[in-house]
């Protein structure tokens, strides 16, 4: 132990689960009671846990064998503590019960592990006067301010998996193969999911497609040949209203435009679920250990993010609610349209 701060730290896990969060969980767990000497309470159900002051102290034990186990051992919840529900007197307590909770347990610190989502309530907390460090984790990888966020390996790894399997009963129908992957409003996981997939058609939200075009592209594809096209679809482009998914909408629109069948594969929740990848063991294991490292020196207001393979301290107001859309002119979407990737939007 380098140091016995002797401080006592809440850790957290809020929004949607992904592989990663019991990763990142044991690497401020225990650096914060190996390295640092601290003691920490795990609370249940994401920011739930602090309104309900439902937690339990984490020793050594309990983070042991946990870094390869999906889900987290926490368990989350998607409470928002600022979110207005119309029970004004109630949302007003809520915001109180944390402080209070926080006050009782005589917290040094608590550590957020989330979404964009998160990293507003943390700063919504912060600005109250608490001591917070955010840990940013999705798969959609569109936290502002980090340049990956654990999850998104993992669950890139599932959807190109699951693309690949879509090849071969593609080429024995020779039929065209619609997978919908999730994303929320960004389009990373259909972007890298795709390419790794070797998808001939990737439609994000980022990029307006032409529903004429699309169908053309296809009739194209049919004229010289090809047996069959994969099309990968994020789950937030853009459908007509009435439309439930967004998959199921570009596989009617193509069925009927080509003499082709078409089906679809909503890939859904199995992106989330599993033992992490290696990668985003590892990325998890250092924004741990970095946020205890934080909390010993005091510095908080941060959230541990990835920048240039480095982990940085990010202020949480500079991300807070930002989402980091997939930019139009993205070096990959350059080199995916240079070995003729179509992305519904010209020929
Ligand atoms: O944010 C992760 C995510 O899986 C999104 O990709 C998806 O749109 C959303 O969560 C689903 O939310 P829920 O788990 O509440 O159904």
């Amino acid at each position: 132990m380098k140091r016995n701060t002797g401080m006592r730290i809440g850790v957290l896990t809020a929004g949607g689960d992904c592989p990663g969060l019991n990763a990142a969980i044991r690497g401020v767990g225990k650096s914060a009671i190996l390295e640092y000497g601290m003691r920490v309470y795990g609370f249940s159900s994401g920011f739930l846990g602090l309104i309900e002051s439902d937690y339990s102290e984490l020793d050594e034990d309990d983070l042991s064998g946990i870094l390869t186990l999906g889900g987290t051992i926490l368990g989350t919840s998607r409470e928002k503590p600022y979110k207005n529900d119309g029970l004004t007197e109630y949302i007003q307590s809520k915001p109180e019960q944390i402080k209070r909770t926080y006050r009782d347990l005589r917290l040094d610190a608590l550590v957020c592990i989330g979404g964009n989502g998160t990293m507003k309530t943390a700063q919504k907390l912060a600005d109250e006067g608490l001591d917070v460090i955010g840990l940013p984790k999705t798969i959609d990888n569109d936290v502002w301010g980090t340049d990956q966020t654990f999850g998104f390996d993992s669950a890139v790894g599932i959807a190109a998996e699951a693309i690949d399997r879509v090849h071969t009963t593609a080429n024995s129908h020779r039929r065209i193969m619609v997978v919908e992957v999730m994303g929320h409003h960004a389009g990373w996981l259909a972007l890298y999911s795709g390419i790794a997939g070797g998808g001939d058609m990737i439609l994000i939200p980022e990029i307006k497609y032409d529903e004429e075009i699309v169908v053309e592209y296809l009739r194209r594809r049919i004229s010289t040949g090809k047996p069959y096209t994969i099309i990968v679809v994020a789950e937030g482009i853009k459908v007509p209203k009435q439309k439930k998914s967004a998959g199921r909408h570009i596989a009617k629109l193509v069925g009927k435009g080509t003499e082709l069948e078409a089906k679809v594969t909503i890939l859904g929740y199995i992106q989330r679920g599993g033992s992490p990848s290696p990668m985003d063991r590892i990325l998890a294991t250092r924004l741990g250990a970095y946020a205890a490292e934080l909390i010993s020196k005091r510095k908080f207001g941060y959230m541990a993010a990835l920048r240039n393979d480095k982990i940085k301290a990010i202020p949480l107001k500079e991300v807070a609610g930002k989402i980091k859309f997939v930019p139009t002119d993205h070096k990959l979407i350059t080199r995916a349209r240079s070995i003729d990737t179509n992305f519904g939007d010209r020929l």
